[in-house]
C-alpha cells in the first residue's frame, strides 16, 4: 500500500485493506487536485462522508471553505434559498438579503449528500452552476459567478430515480464525471474484525471499561453477516455491546442476540461448531434446528410471562407490561393463520396504540395452558423429531459429552441438558 494511501487513512481514522475500498480512496486522493465533480455511490453507513473530506483536504482548495448540505434534510419550500441565497422579500419572511452555500463556497467545495432527493426545480439551478458557475439569488434577475467544486452522495439507485423522472439525467451525468463506488461491508469480510476490534478499543475507552473480545466463533459468525446498515451498524452493534455487556468475551449466542437470525441464516452452515456439512446431513436440518431453537425460546418467554402473570396476578402488571404480553401472543396467532386472536388482555382499540389499557378476564390463565398445549399440534412433531434426532447424533458423535455436543449443536449446555430431558435422552 502506498504511504500516500496510509496516511490518509490515519488521518481520517479509517479502517480497512480491502481492494474495493483502498480503490475508493485512492481515487479520490487522484482526482483531488482536479475539479472535476465526482459522485460517491454506496449503501447506507459504508464511509461515503470520507470521500469530500479527503478530496477537500488533498486539493489546492483546502484553505477555503467546505460545506456539507444534506439535500434530503432541507425542506424542498427553502432548499433553493439555502443553496443559492435570496433577495430581501423575495418570499413572505425574507426580511433581508441572505447568501446561500454557493456563494459562500466560493472557492472551496460543496458536498451534496443525499444528492437524490434533490427537487426538480432544484437540480436545474445546480446544473446550471456545474456548468457555468453562475446562479442566481431567488427573487433576483441578477446573475452572479461562484468558483465550487462538487461532490455529490447517494445511496439511492440514481437510474431508477432518472427513469421515474426523480432525477435529472443530464444532471446525473454532469455530476457523475467521476464516480466513486464504496463496497459495503458484506463484501469486504476481512475488514469486518478489524472494524469491530477498533470500535471496541474506541468504545472502551470511551466509556471506561474493558475492551470486548469476540472468541473465534463469533468471529466467524459476524463476518458472514450481511450488515445491511454496513459500518454504521457494526459500530452501533459495538457501542451497546459495550455498554450491555458484562462479560468482556463475545460468543456466538451473545452475538446472536444482537444480529437477527434470520438475515444470518445461511451462514450458520459454515461455522465451526456445525463444522462439515456432512457431518449433520442437510442444511436443511440445520435451518429446523434453529427455528426450533427460536421457538423454544419463544416458549421459554411464553412460560415466563404466565409464571410472573400467576404469582403476581394480571391485576398487578402494569399497561405496558400487558400490552407486550398481547402483543406477543396475538403475534404468535397470526403467524399461526389463527383469525381467533388471541389477547390476552381484552381491549377494544388495537393494543399497540393504547398503553393505559385493560380489562383482566378471569379465564385469561386458560389462555396460557392453550398455547402451550399448542406446541404439540400435529405439524410441529416432524420438526420436533428433527431436533431430537440432531441431539442423538451429536451426543453420539462426541461420545455422550455434553459440552462438546452442546458446541456442535450452537446451543448453550443449558439448553442441551433441558432438551436432554424433555426429550429423555438421559442415558
Ligand atoms: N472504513 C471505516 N473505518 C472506520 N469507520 C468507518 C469506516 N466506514 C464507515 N465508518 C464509520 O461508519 C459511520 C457511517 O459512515 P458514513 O456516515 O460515512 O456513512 P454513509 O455512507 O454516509 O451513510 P448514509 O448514506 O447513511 O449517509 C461513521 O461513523 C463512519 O465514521
Ligand atoms: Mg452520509
Amino acid at each position: 500500500m502506498s504511504n500516500e494511501l496510509q496516511n490518509i487513512k490515519n488521518r481520517f481514522g479509517i479502517i480497512g485493506n480491502f481492494p474495493a475500498l483502498n480503490r475508493a480512496l485512492e481515487k479520490s486522493i487522484q482526482v483531488a487536485p482536479t475539479d472535476i465533480s465526482v459522485l460517491v455511490i454506496g449503501e447506507s453507513g459504508v464511509g461515503k462522508e470520507f470521500i469530500p473530506k479527503i478530496i477537500h483536504s488533498e486539493s489546492r482548495r483546502k484553505h477555503q471553505p467546505y460545506i456539507v448540505v444534506n439535500c434530503g434534510a432541507i425542506p424542498e419550500g427553502t432548499i433553493d434559498s439555502e443553496l443559492f441565497g435570496h433577495e430581501k422579500g423575495a418570499f413572505t419572511g425574507a426580511t433581508a438579503t441572505r447568501k446561500g452555500y454557493f456563494e459562500v463556497a466560493d472557492g472551496g467545495t460543496i458536498f451534496l449528500d443525499e444528492v437524490g432527493e434533490l427537487p426538480l426545480q432544484t437540480q436545474v439551478r445546480l446544473l446550471r452552476v456545474l456548468e457555468s458557475g453562475e446562479f442566481m439569488k431567488v427573487g433576483s434577475s441578477q446573475v452572479q459567478k461562484t468558483n465550487v467544486r462538487i461532490v455529490a452522495a447517494t445511496n439511492v439507485n440514481m437510474m431508477k430515480a432518472i427513469q421515474d423522472g426523480r432525477f435529472r439525467e443530464d444532471l446525473f451525468y454532469r455530476l457523475n464525471t467521476v464516480q466513486i463506488d464504496m463496497p459495503p461491508l458484506r463484501d469486504r469480510k476481512g475488514d469486518i474484525h478489524l472494524l469491530f476490534r477498533k470500535f471496541a478499543i474506541d468504545f472502551a475507552e470511551k466509556y471506561r471499561m474493558p475492551e470486548l473480545v469476540l472468541d473465534p466463533s463469533a468471529v466467524h459468525y459476524i463476518e458472514n453477516y450481511s450488515f445491511p446498515g454496513n459500518v454504521r451498524q457494526l459500530r452501533n452493534l459495538v457501542e451497546q455491546m459495550t455498554v450491555v455487556e458484562r462479560e468482556r468475551t463475545v460468543n456466538v449466542e451473545k452475538l446472536s442476540e444482537y444480529i437477527p437470525m434470520e438475515t444470518h441464516l445461511p451462514m450458520v452452515v459454515n461455522t465451526p461448531n456445525s463444522q462439515k456439512q456432512s457431518d449433520f446431513g442437510n442444511e436443511r436440518e440445520i435451518m429446523y434446528k434453529i427455528l426450533f431453537d427460536m421457538r423454544n425460546d419463544i416458549n421459554d418467554l411464553k412460560s415466563l410471562t404466565s409464571e410472573l402473570i400467576k404469582n403476581r396476578g394480571a391485576n398487578d402488571l402494569s399497561s405496558q407490561e400487558k400490552t407486550l404480553i398481547n402483543r406477543l401472543y396475538t403475534q404468535e396467532t397470526q403467524q399461526n393463520g389463527n383469525s381467533n386472536s388471541l389477547l390476552y388482555f381484552e381491549d377494544s382499540h388495537p393494543v399497540v396504540q393504547t398503553p393505559t389499557i385493560m380489562s383482566t378476564p378471569d379465564d385469561s390463565y386458560e389462555d396460557i395452558e392453550d398455547i402451550e398445549i399448542e406446541e404439540n399440534r400435529p405439524e410441529s412433531l416432524s420438526l420436533q423429531n428433527n431436533e431430537k434426532d440432531l441431539i442423538i447424533k451429536a451426543l453420539e458423535k462426541h461420545k455422550g459429552r455434553r459440552n462438546k455436543a452442546a458446541d456442535e449443536l450452537g446451543i448453550s449446555q443449558r439448553t442441551l441438558y433441558r432438551k436432554i430431558k424433555q426429550y429423555n435422552l438421559e442415558d
